[in-house]
């Protein structure tokens, strides 16, 4: 009997879907993929022996599909910005056909929720016969990437029943947190003072997180002017990006409305032509460094008709006040974390808005949980 399985049971548990059920799931799941990462002693991150060295890795290739592809992308914000590594990341699609060149001893980094996609595994394949030392990022340890791997690092989501990913993404964004802490110290590019203020900003994330859905409310009042549209523009900047195209990603899948991510400093390059009342704009824009850029790329979208959403911290919506027309408040977290609570909280959004469309949220159309052919 599968009744405790690592990161919820498999059943229903009274809620009304699998995905509702999977993302009050993210507290839990995020907490125990961490304590599998990091020690509560010496707070530190701990990386299982790797075969081999972390230190001499010249460069580091990602690669995986859908969700875990946007995992991927925040995985190297992360990597470039606290261990100085240099990554690329491609789509497994496109990865396993470019014939990329690749650096002697370089690392591969897969990621993968159920370990089977066949896009995913033949890239893994190719970058093994390449020479890379292969890393996988699995929720599923006995899979058929975990065969062909390395070493595994795994997510301990427990099994995801919603074609639609949630929880697996949030815990593929903690193991590549605490790898990115780990390949920093590896690569002295990352002080043991900043490692504990990373540190603890992962540690707080499953109390930030639970924290969440006291916002349904303010998510059900954005829903309803995504509900009514036929084109959402979702926007964000660094490490922001990601998080757009993540929730861009669900409103498509689960709600059937067409929604495009672009990295917010594009918008000018062409997507502004289709701004008008009909196509909301829902911004990712948290306080920060890229903040200001953010939000003058939203005044020019609201100078030209358009609706504007955005998710936020309490700074920043005082600086968005008076250009959107809906604001989502997230509690305030620590820059590395905040676009782990972000995502989760586009992923509630497109749930609120496939409430609203009817749709069948568990089993949305044409799509399937792990895609295991090409
Ligand atoms: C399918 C699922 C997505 C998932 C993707 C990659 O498209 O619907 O939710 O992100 O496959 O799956 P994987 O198991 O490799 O993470």
């Amino acid at each position: 009997r599968q009744t405790a399985l690592a990161g919820g049971s498999i059943g229903k548990d009274g809620y009304r879907h699998y995905m509702d059920k999977e993302l009050h799931e993210h507290p839990l799941v995020i907490g125990q993929t961490l304590r599998r990462m990091i020690d509560p002693a010496t707070r530190r991150v701990v990386m299982p022996p790797l075969p081999f060295d972390l230190a001499a890795i010249p460069r580091a290739t990602i690669t995986a599909c859908g969700s875990a592809f946007y995992a991927g992308l925040l995985g190297r914000h992360w990597l470039e910005s606290e261990a100085r590594l240099p990554v690329d990341v491609d789509v497994a699609s496109e990865l396993r056909y470019r014939d990329a060149p690749l650096s002697a001893g370089g690392l591969a980094l897969l990621i993968s929720q159920s370990g089977e996609t066949a896009d995913t595994l033949a890239a893994l394949r190719a970058l093994r016969a390449g020479g890379q030392h292969v890393l996988s990022v699995l929720n599923v340890p006995e899979s058929s990437m975990a065969r062909d791997s390395d070493m595994v690092l795994e997510t301990v989501a427990g099994p995801e029943i919603c074609v639609a990913s949630t929880k697996a993404f949030t815990a593929q964004l903690s193991v590549l947190a605490c790898l990115a802490i780990a390949t920093g110290r590896a690569r002295g590019t990352l002080s043991a003072e900043r490692e504990q203020v990373l540190v603890q900003a992962l540690l707080d994330l499953p109390g930030k997180a639970a924290e969440l859905f006291d916002l349904r409310a303010d998510i059900q009042h954005v829903a309803a002017i995504v509900a009514d549209a036929r084109d959402v523009l979702y926007l964000g900047r660094g490490a922001y990006f990601p998080v757009a195209l993540e929730g861009a990603l669900k409103l498509k899948e689960i709600s059937y409305i067409h929604a495009e991510a672009y990295a917010a400093g594009e918008m000018k390059h062409g997507p502004i032509a289709l701004i008008d009342r009909s196509v909301p704009v829902v911004a990712i824009a948290p306080s920060g460094r890229l903040f200001g850029k953010t939000a003058s790329n939203l005044q020019e979208a609201r100078a030209r008709g358009g609706r504007l959403i955005a998710f936020t911290d309490a700074e920043g919506a005082a600086g968005l006040r008076g250009i959107a027309e809906a604001l989502v408040v997230l509690p305030e977290a620590d820059p590395f974390t905040a676009p782990i609570l972000h995502s989760i909280a586009v992923q509630m959004l497109a749930y609120e808005v496939a409430l609203l469309k009817g749709t069948d949220v568990d089993q949305p159309r044409n799509l399937a949980k792990s895609v295991t052919v090409e």
